[in-house]
């Protein structure tokens, strides 16, 4: 049996789109071990598929087909903290999961090089599936099937401050609404702004942050499948965050805080109450550079 604690992700930190991501210290746990068919227990009571279309699950078949090892079934039990289709990487969990899970039962075969191009393969874009599995800032670029990556640990001295709506908004509808293709200077915006981005969270240049999570291939379309995030973002930088964006594909806006701004995350939550916007929930997140941790294993 195998015991796994995988983190959730941020995608694209503003202008880095399908390239990069960091994970946070909010976690689904996966328990799994060999059996004669599939069973899958939610743990917590979330409701997730209980047959073999559950993503950790196929997943995990997967990796075993690949490696040529018999496959009867597995016993899979779930803990669901990452909330499902908000932009904070819960199918990149799952796909680490299975993947994780399965190489630690079938004694390691496969590569944690490996394992990240597989789950590239299996969720198309790497930016949540990277960094779920190293954890940290990773920098990414999937070239034929491969991803080309570089993680960097950051420092403990901000928030993530995850402002989760209380609706879902599934990646293909996110990416539906995106042009196919953009004027030259849109990519010039965009790029620079990503290795900006990505060298001063490294580097803690934080007041680089505001110019560098600035955005105009997918948050200006997305925005208007998010009511209220707009006025979200605008929120966070009126109390004084480093930088706001949409996390991932949406629709969790994501405001990066000094960790010293203790007050950041009742600020906001009351805001959003006096909007009305009571479903709503404020987490206040870290980074986590370890990524996937397997917790117990046993022959
Ligand atoms: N980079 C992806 C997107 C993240 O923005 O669509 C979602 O997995």
């Amino acid at each position: 049996m195998v015991r796994l604690k995988i983190p959730a992700t941020s995608a694209n930190i503003g202008p880095g789109f399908d390239s990069i991501g960091l994970a946070v210290n909010l976690y689904n746990t996966v328990t799994m071990e060999e059996w004669d068919s599939c069973v899958i227990e939610s743990l917590d009571g979330v409701a997730v598929p209980c047959d073999e279309n559950n993503l950790i699950y196929s997943t995990a078949r997967q990796l075993y087909q690949l490696c040529g090892v018999p496959f009867r079934g597995l016993k899979i039990g779930q803990v669901n903290h990452i909330p499902f289709a908000r932009g904070l990487g819960s199918s990149s969990a799952c796909v680490i999961g299975g993947l994780k899970g399965a190489n630690t039962l079938m004694g390691k075969p496969v590569s944690d090089n490996e394992l990240i191009n597989l789950a590239a393969s299996v969720e198309g874009h790497p930016d949540n599936s990277t960094p779920a599995l190293l954890g940290g800032l990773v920098t990414a670029v999937l070239d034929q099937n491969k991803v080309y990556y570089v993680k960097q640990e950051i420092k403990n001295d901000l928030h993530f401050v995850a402002i989760i709506p209380d609706f879902e908004l599934k990646t293909s509808q996110a990416r539906a609404v995106l042009p196919d293709s953009v004027p030259r200077q849109v990519g010039v915006f965009n790029l620079s702004r990503a290795a900006l981005m990505s060298v001063s969270l490294y580097s803690g240049n934080y007041q680089n942050l505001r110019i560098a999570a600035d955005d105009q291939l997918h948050q200006p379309y997305r925005l208007k499948l998010i009511p209220n995030g707009q006025w979200v973002m605008e929120n966070c930088y009126n109390l004084g965050a480093y930088a706001a964006f949409i996390s991932g594909a949406g629709s969790t806006l994501m405001a990066i805080v000094d960790a010293k701004r203790i007050d950041f995350g009742d600020c906001i939550l009351r805001r959003l109450h006096e909007q009305g916007l009571n479903g709503w929930q404020v987490r206040t997140l870290s980074i986590d550079n370890t990524g996937t941790q397997i917790e117990e294993e046993q022959a």
